[in-house]
């Protein structure tokens, strides 16, 4: 009955506002702009304010602070969505008290943050940064959205775009590495993966790009911490994901905790209005991330009400569980210190995305539970996890083919994450449950059965300090510690690693080593785990590394003392599986690193596509009143785009088509590649260009194509690339996107380090 009286009002008003002949949202793009300037015509300021607010459920508390009163502030149309609420039953129960309950009806929309996978769970964003391939990686986005619409959610905190350069930031994880190219493209195929072609349909999700922005660029890489860069960088190296997803219609992007030119992005009016909306033309809406409004006190910006006032007229639409909107906005508008066009511009937005959702047609549309239990973690689904993570897994190195090992004899499977499920979905994987993973030693039984003779000790814990292994066992996961002495750990690993014919060395970081929050000033092997490392190596057996991480690692002393390095990353719920199916050759490794891996702590940023200094170094470290240190020379141990294989890919020269271009004309770039080993294989093939003088400083070479070619063995094939002079363009010191004539070095190679290169001259 209360639904009839309030559609009444609805459609009177809907008739009125559309009969204005001087009404310009008559004439907008979004079908919805009628519907939406109809409903908000029925709401008082409140309602409008209320639409703003995104509490937590609490569910899943990743902040300082929780909301709190949440059934009664839904009734009260004092809330937008929800986020941290888990399960179809109780998400369907919540949305029928906004429905029924509150004044107007107007649904909630509810929101979860699917990184990497729902309850099944694919590599952490960094690993499947590193298949290199857009098409399995929107294809895992699809997955989980499907999984995740299911159960009602369809908003999620993903992609994060942001480009990181410094690995003691912990949620490089998260991110798809280094680069600007490579991050917007996996930025498009996530976008794509999630929103499909039709976001209303029930089983496509909004997408949120974050952090906007800078945030990977954290001073120290300590997490939320300051950020200071030119703009040319911002533009050229750190925007390009965001505009990208941008222009593939993700429906909203959230605010970065960092400064921007001395402002907190949450309030940063440049960026969430001049540059996004004017200049992108950005048409959905922009969340803050959790607190974030308030976080600004903090910053220095002013007393609640005023850092509320900031973001939204800065174009921060919605307030993620600070609550500072619905606190303090409608006084600020009846103060005359606010214009109400600002909350009408970022309410309009939010309703628009729920018609665009579908959720005014059928609040419920997303809370079908016959799909809850036949589309979540299914066993289709689970082979697809299982064979993304083995593609996302890099080969470090493999001195004399260890790898891939035998099918038969005795196998010592050591360290602590050998026989652990707990740390295999990796961080931020908060629909799944660890429970359901498959370990190390688990994949390998299930692959080979008796095939082999496990033989397994721990050796060591994660850290040798009990605290710090408490602090990266959030989330409810046990650390399961043994609290004997080191040498008595090592000793035991020793004895049963003696009596094997390889010992597998399943060792690293814990899965939330890395993450939101987890940020570490020493990026190396933990001591303990590489004093098991050397003890084990010391026994002259074989041994393969079983490398677990989110992030890059400081590998020197690896890299010179280990003969097989496997980089398994955090490869989600079936990463036991794909990590066997690699070690006994049923996957060749194909993938190829995205983040530049340092020789230590000290030479970070380390990044393939650095600027030249006027005092480079020649051939050699060290050269004295050269840029390098006294230490270490500058390279990495392992570059950007690096990853063995089983195969092995010969580059011939490249070919050009021409030499000398001018204006608009393509330049066709072939090399030809064999596989010369003797297994079939998968490579990923990388252009990198030189603009060998510009108007500005220019990168030392940058990524701006690839292909992953599969070849049979023994088997050669001609890979062509084509570039026209839009692959040439950067922000020059006008922020101008273009090209300027010129010599241009183009380069091919299975890395970013070992190329073929050739030159053009390329005129406007
Ligand atoms: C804080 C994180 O920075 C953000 O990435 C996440 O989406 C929100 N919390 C919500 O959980």
């Amino acid at each position: 009955m209360k639904k009839i009286l309030v559609a009444v009002p609805f459609i009177l008003a809907l008739i009125l506002w559309s009969c204005n002949p001087n009404n310009d949202k008559a004439k907008s793009s979004s079908p919805y702009d009628i519907k939406v300037d109809s409903l908000m015509a029925l709401m008082t300021l409140e309602e409008k304010i209320g639409q703003l607010n995104l509490p937590s459920a609490g569910d899943i508390n990743t902040g300082l602070a929780q909301s709190t009163g949440i059934i009664a502030q839904i009734k009260d149309g004092q809330v937008g969505g929800l986020f941290n609420i888990r399960g179809v039953e109780k998400i369907r129960q919540t949305q029928q008290v906004a429905v029924d309950e509150s004044r107007l009806g107007i649904p909630l929309l509810f929101a979860m943050d699917v990184i990497h996978g729902y309850k099944t769970v694919f590599p952490i964003p960094l690993g499947l940064s590193c298949t290199w391939d857009m098409d399995l990686i929107e294809r895992t986005a699809r997955i989980a959205t499907q999984e995740a619409t299911a159960e009602g959610i369809v908003w999620t905190f993903s992609p994060m775009v942001d480009i990181a350069r410094d690995p003691r930031w912990g949620r490089i994880a998260e991110g798809s590495g280094e680069d600007a190219y490579l991050g917007s493209e996996v930025a498009r195929a996530m976008v794509r993966g999630y929103q499909g072609d039709d976001l209303s349909a029930n089983n496509t999700m909004m997408s949120c790009a974050k952090h906007f922005a800078l945030y990977g660029a954290a001073e120290a890489g300590r997490d939320y911490n300051t950020v200071d860069m030119s703009r040319i960088r911002m533009y050229n190296d750190y925007l390009p994901p965001f505009k990208a997803a941008v222009e593939e219609g993700a429906g909203t992007l959230m605010a970065s905790f960092n400064e921007i030119d001395g402002i907190p992005a949450t309030g940063s009016r440049w960026l969430m209005t001049e540059l996004l909306r004017d200049e992108w033309g950005f048409d959905g809406f922009v969340v803050a991330d959790y607190t974030g409004v308030t976080e600004m006190i903090m910053h220095g910006m002013g007393d609640t009400a005023t850092v509320a006032k900031l973001a939204i007229s800065a174009g921060t639409d919605m307030d993620m569980v600070s609550e500072a909107y619905v606190n303090t906005l409608k006084q600020s508008v009846e103060d005359g210190s606010l214009s109400i066009e600002h909350i009408d511009r970022a309410c309009r937005t939010i309703l628009k995305a729920k018609y665009e959702l579908g959720l005014f047609d059928d609040p419920y549309r997303y809370c079908d539970s016959s799909r809850s239990a036949n589309e979540v973690f299914t066993s289709e689904n689970r082979a697809e996890a299982r064979s993304v993570a083995a593609q996302s897994f890099v080969l470090l190195k493999n001195e004399n083919d260890i790898l891939p090992l035998k099918k038969s004899g005795k196998i010592a499977l050591i360290g602590p994450m050998a026989d652990n499920v707990e740390n295999m979905p990796g961080t931020w994987s908060v629909a799944g449950d660890f429970k359901t993973s498959v370990s190390v030693k688990m994949g390998i039984e299930r692959l080979l059965g008796d095939q082999v003779e496990i033989l397994h000790a721990r050796g060591s814990n994660i850290y040798t300090d009990p605290d710090l292994e408490a602090r990266v066992s959030t989330f409810g996961k046990p650390t399961r510690r043994d609290n004997r002495p080191e040498e008595v750990l090592i000793k035991e690993a020793v004895a049963v690693a003696m009596k094997a014919d390889v010992i597998l060395a399943a060792m690293g970081e814990a899965s939330e080593s890395a993450g939101e929050s987890s940020s570490l000033t020493n990026i190396e092997m933990p001591d303990n785990q590489r004093r098991l490392l050397d003890a084990l190596l010391k026994t002259g057996k074989p041994l393969v590394l079983v490398l677990f991480n989110g992030r890059p690692m400081a590998l020197k002393w690896e890299q010179e003392n280990v003969p097989a390095i496997l980089d398994v990353w955090f490869g989600g719920t079936q990463a036991g599986e794909a990590i066997a199916d690699v070690l006994f050759g049923d996957v060749n490794p194909s993938g190829k690193l995205t983040t530049t891996f340092p020789q230590n702590t000290g030479q970070i940023p380390l990044y393939y596509n650095h600027k030249m200094t006027g005092r480079p170094i020649t051939d050699k470290w060290f050269q004295k009143f050269k840029t390098n240190y006294l230490d270490v020379s500058n390279e990495p141990v392992y570059p950007f785009g690096f990853g063995l294989s089983y195969a092995t890919f010969d580059y011939g020269d490249i070919q050009l088509s021409s030499t000398d271009l001018s204006g608009g004309a393509e330049l066709k770039v072939a090399v030809e590649i064999t596989n010369s080993g003797d297994r079939d294989g998968k490579e990923v093939i990388q252009l990198y260009i030189r603009d060998m003088v510009g108007s500005i400083t220019r990168p030392v070479k940058e990524l701006r194509d690839f292909q992953k070619v599969e070849f049979k063995a023994g088997e050669t094939k001609t890979v062509t690339f084509t570039i026209t002079p839009d692959d040439l363009k950067f922000y020059n010191a006008d922020l101008k996107h273009d090209w300027e004539s010129g010599d241009f070095e183009i380069m091919v190679g299975g890395n970013s380090r070992d190329v073929k290169s050739a030159m053009v001259t390329w005129t406007k």
